[in-house]
């Protein structure tokens, strides 16, 4: 008796062939696991944004060229804030390949991954390991019941916990592999410490929205974790933690009473990742709220925007790159040396830049070689970044 595949099969297959093309999926492991992971049962519904703000939902069931496809997909809102944004996802196919190339999995590795949303990562982990080597933690208890139940319907049992992935899962360390499918703007000592001999963490350390990417950290014998960035751009959603108050910026009236002068660093300064990243490893403080002002009777933007927690503002001209400042707080000088230090440098990119956490768990970001000229300390991560 012959069995057909079922329909959902062709369109895994179609987009395990794809990420192979595009050069995402490098190995016959990963080809396979995409193949067989039904992407489907682990989505179910997923959420999307229209152009007015407004969430609409579609069924993963009725639309499998939707779900096999290398998107991203929002599968939980959060109104918390008094309005819905997105509290998980079934992150990019195309990008979490890329990032389960980047572990160079061998057969024997235990893996631990933080962030386990719908579930699907997880089980293409446990495809390509077996059930007994992959273990996840996502801080959402409904989320990880939720998972749970998917990947037993799917066939895979591994092991789940619903915890804080700040702090790892120590009772089944240590692991070969850590890696983080949501933005930490600090790797934790205890992602170090859980780490075996020879191990690796690969996380999207992120200072705030926009400002940070993966990087891709080795244990050393020492116990310290180096490593560098990755040359192209990801980004995940930002880790929360119970208790986390949503930190906004006071309203405050920008009024014309700032101090005026000329710049020459980039305008927006969120457009040129790196500088952005470097301007908060350069002391932009925790919290800092950004966007565009527009003009309010042709909506087209005019000025860049940064409101830092004391009320402290900067606003930059996008026509003749004049700042505006007033406060206590100067929150365009970091941008400045942020901006000088990497002209300086020859306008490095991603790849130019590396990451160590010490045995105190310090992060020290760096450019070149951890010992070069230039290095920034980043905050002990014991405040909170909502942005
Ligand atoms: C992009 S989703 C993960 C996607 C997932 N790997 C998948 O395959 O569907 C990010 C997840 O990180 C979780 N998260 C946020 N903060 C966390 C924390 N402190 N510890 C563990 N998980 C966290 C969120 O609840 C969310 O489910």
């Amino acid at each position: 008796m012959t069995t057909t595949a079922p329909e959902w099969a062709t369109y895994a297959g179609l987009l395990a062939d794809l990420l192979r093309e595009r050069g995402d999926i490098e190995t016959p492991e990963w080809h396979d696991a995409v193949e067989h992971v039904p992407r489907h049962a682990f989505v179910q519904r997923a959420y999307e944004q229209d152009p007015t703000g407004l969430w609409t939902s579609w069924e993963a069931d009725a639309h499998w060229d939707r779900v096999y496809a290398p998107k991203t997909l929002v599968t939980a809102l959060d109104s918390r804030r008094g309005y819905p944004e997105p509290a998980s996802s079934s992150t990019n196919p195309e990008l979490m390949v890329r990032m389960l190339e980047m572990l160079d999995l061998r057969d024997s590795h235990r893996v631990l991954e933080i962030g386990t949303g719908t579930g699907y990562n997880a089980a293409l982990l446990s495809r390509r390991l077996g059930d007994t080597r992959v273990f996840s933690v996502d801080i959402d208890p409904e989320l990880v019941a939720l998972a749970g139940q998917r990947l037993r319907t799917a066939g895979y049992r591994p092991t789940l916990a619903a915890v804080d992935g700040q702090d790892g899962l120590p009772e089944h360390a240590p692991y070969d592999r850590i890696i983080a499918t949501c933005s930490a703007p600090a790797v934790p000592l205890s992602w170090a410490e859980q780490l075996a001999p020879g191990g690796s963490v690969l996380v999207d350390l992120k200072l705030a929205i926009s400002a940070g990417n993966l990087v891709h950290l080795n244990r050393r014998a020492d116990g310290t974790l180096e490593g560098r960035f990755a040359t192209r751009w990801a980004s995940f959603m930002a880790m929360r933690h119970h208790g986390d108050l949503p930190v906004s910026a006071p309203r405050v009236e920008q009024a014309e009473d700032g101090r005026s002068r000329a710049t020459a660093a980039p305008v927006p300064p969120w457009g040129t990742p790196v500088v952005w990243f470097l301007a908060h490893a350069a002391g932009l403080p925790r919290g800092v709220e950004f966007g565009a002002l527009l003009d309010p009777e042709s909506r087209t933007p005019y000025a860049a925007s940064l409101t830092g927690p004391d009320g402290s503002w900067a606003r930059v001209s996008l026509s003749d790159h004049t700042v505006t400042e007033a406060g206590n707080t100067s929150l365009w000088e970091p941008v400045e040396r942020a901006y000088r230090v990497w002209v300086d440098t020859d306008r490095p990119g991603w790849d130019r830049l590396g990451l160590t956490v010490d045995a105190d768990g310090h992060n020290t970001v760096w450019l070149d070689e951890p010992d070069g000229e230039h290095t920034w300390l980043l905050p002990a991560d014991d405040t909170p970044m909502r942005a």
